[in-house]
């Protein structure tokens, strides 16, 4: 059995799609904890309402390393094997990454390179680009900028309103995201 942790800052759908990919018992493979750095975070009532532990750590940029250092203490005697960034609104420090190297993931709303950073899936509706999607990656120092290891994409016909494209950008995380990770895990347990 291999073990992922999820960090994220704000309401959690992808948690919830991965927790819910993850529940079943006759499945190898565990969601263990929940990291968060936002206590009024929605995420942190779904991992209470299912039982998952949820670790607040309060962070600002003066206190990251401590934040990161009591992190990778907590992640270690877990026994941590991946750790999944789903709207984890920090740039994690090159400590944190050797801590876990290959072994940390994101998502991103976009097709990366294009739109890296905040409000990626308006930018990416403003833009002039037909084809949309989403991008899962590697986590370096960087701004969403690891090397790519996912990505699904559509093409828009033009006449859809932003909250159309949001939904289809969130469906597309909610059914790739569980997807890439669970084949992760499949060849951490493995390895
Ligand atoms: C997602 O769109 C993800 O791609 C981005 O942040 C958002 C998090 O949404 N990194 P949620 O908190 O999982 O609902």
């Amino acid at each position: 059995m291999a073990r992922f942790a999820v960090f994220a800052s704000g309401t959690g759908t992808n948690f919830e799609s991965l927790a819910h990919a993850f529940e079943d018992a006759a499945q190898p493979h565990q969601l263990a904890a929940l990291f968060c750095d936002r206590r009024a975070a929605p995420v942190l009532d779904k991992a209470q309402q299912r039982g998952i532990p949820a670790y607040f750590l309060p962070y600002s940029t003066e206190n990251r390393a401590i934040f990161e250092k009591a992190a990778i203490t907590i992640l270690r005697g877990l026994k941590i094997d991946l750790v999944v960034l789903a709207g984890f609104m920090r740039v994690l420090t090159r400590m944190f990454i050797d801590a876990f190297p290959r072994r940390i993931v994101n998502i991103h709303p976009s097709l990366l390179p294009a739109y890296p950073g905040t409000h990626a899936i308006e930018r990416s509706f403003d833009s002039k680009d037909n084809e949309l999607g989403v991008t899962i990656h590697l986590v370096d120092e960087g701004l969403d900028s690891g090397e790519v290891i996912a990505r699904e994409s559509f093409i828009r016909t033009g006449s859809e309103t932003l909250a159309e494209i949001e939904a289809r950008i969130h469906s597309i995380e909610h059914s790739l995201y569980p997807a890439v990770v669970r084949d992760l895990l499949d060849r951490a347990h493995g390895s």
